[in-house]
């Protein structure tokens, strides 16, 4: 017998209608004040809001039964902003340090390919001993490590080189998500084929219409890289790279690799279009950066942020920080335009190369400001100002930017991307 059906409303229950219906705009509205209730200790039915609709009671009739597979409530619309090549995670709106699996930024050359885990492979070839293929049941049994990490594509916030480009933060950074990543570590499949003495590189390639590859130092990616079929608990989101993905952590999105078929070993750099013509830093004097692979240290308000409005009052500044060094060690926040700056609460667990969720409460006068956040990861290293970044990397730039952000706050409470 179903437990719940011996759950019977309480006769002694409130039963007017009148006090029950409070219409759908009130709720949505947000007049109905939850929290003041719950203070007081008790949540009466008059301040539940109805049903949408207002027609049916959710204490009146049974609720819907079980399912297979879970979807969002209604009304929640929380989304990507899609374009042709990449979507934007919407930080504004999310909380803790995961990014739901449907929510993860994309980036793709050629589209999300379609493959078939019980066809796919992984091919291991080059400087080894024995070229070996792998099916994804192979890879499922080998020993599994699970890690929470942030993928940041080294293209996020890549137009605020420019100045101040995108309205949000979904706009500004947007190209980059957590999850908990579950998979084979990369060290121990390329074992199986017998790494020879003078490899040094390793070719990872996908499997989309773009064969997307990237060559990759072998000795720092035997330490901590990851070909995962798993994230956040289930299968790869097809976007993510499904069957298998390579993770390095701390490293720029692109070297990822999703739907990765192939790996190849070589005693330098195969020099891929992605890593000549795209994904180099052009410097000041001409020259350009090649191989930059860690995400430096960066920090970012995401609430309140561009596009968003605030109450004179509490309000609590929630951020992430993040760095593909380590550990982020402190958080600050300014709220009068980088005079002063305090020390936000980090959330544990605090992980490395792993968002971490800061938070600062701040009471709004009304005055115009504007608020700003900057990190330091366990070197030492403190996340830089937009001068000293511009000084450095000059302007020609379109990765790897990673300099403090500002939001502009007017007396209407309108927040703006303010960078100057
Ligand atoms: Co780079």
């Amino acid at each position: 017998m179903n437990p719940f059906d011996e759950e019977k409303r309480n006769p002694s229950e409130p039963d007017t209608d009148k006090e029950a219906r409070i219409d759908r705009r009130t709720w949505l509205t947000g007049a109905v004040s939850l929290l003041g209730t719950t203070a007081a200790g008790l949540l009466t039915p008059a301040l539940l809001p109805a049903e949408e609709g207002g027609s049916v009671r959710p204490t009146h009739v049974p609720g819907r039964g079980p399912s297979p597979y879970g979807v969002r409530a209604q009304g929640e619309t929380v989304q990507r902003l899609p374009t042709a090549t990449h979507s934007l995670t919407p930080h504004h709106a999310l909380h803790g340090i995961i990014t739901p699996s449907a929510l993860h930024f994309e980036r793709h050359h050629n589209g999300v390919p379609s493959i078939n885990p019980d066809r796919h492979r992984l091919l291991i070839h080059g400087l080894v001993d024995q070229p070996r293929t792998f099916s994804m049941s192979d890879l499922v049994r080998f020993p599994s490590v699970t890690r929470t990490l942030f993928i940041e594509c080294s293209g996020n916030s890549g137009h605020e080189w420019k100045g101040p480009t995108g309205k949000t933060v979904q706009e500004t950074h947007g190209l980059m998500s957590t999850s908990e990543w579950t998979g084979v570590p990369l060290s121990t499949v390329l074992a199986e084929a017998g790494i020879k003495p003078d490899a040094a590189w390793v070719l990872a390639e996908g499997s989309d219409a773009a064969a997307m590859t990237r060559s990759l130092p072998l000795a720092e990616v035997l330490n901590d890289a990851l070909l995962c079929y798993a994230q956040n608990g289930e299968a790869l989101r097809p976007e993510q790279g499904y069957p298998l993905r390579l993770v390095i952590p701390g490293w720029e999105g692109n070297t990822c690799i999703k739907w990765i078929r192939r790996l190849k070993l070589g005693t330098a750099s195969f020099m891929t279009r992605e890593e000549t013509s795209r994904y180099t830093d052009l410097m000041p004097d001409g020259t350009a950066r090649q191989f930059t692979f860690v995400m430096e240290a960066k920090s970012v308000i995401t609430s309140p942020s561009g596009g968003q409005r605030i109450e004179p009052g509490f309000v609590e500044i929630r951020g992430l920080a993040w760095s593909g060094r380590g550990k982020i060690v402190t958080a600050e926040v300014s709220t009068d335009g980088g005079r002063s700056w305090h020390t936000a609460q980090l959330q544990e667990p605090v992980l490395s190369q792993c968002h971490t969720r800061f938070r600062f409460g701040w009471r709004w006068n009304g005055d115009e400001t504007i608020i700003q956040s900057r990190c330091t990861h366990e070197t030492g290293y403190i996340q830089p100002t937009r001068a000293a970044l511009v000084a450095a990397r000059g302007v020609h730039s379109f990765y790897h930017y990673h300099a403090i952000h500002i939001w502009k706050i007017d007396r209407r409470g309108t927040v703006t991307n303010g960078q100057v």
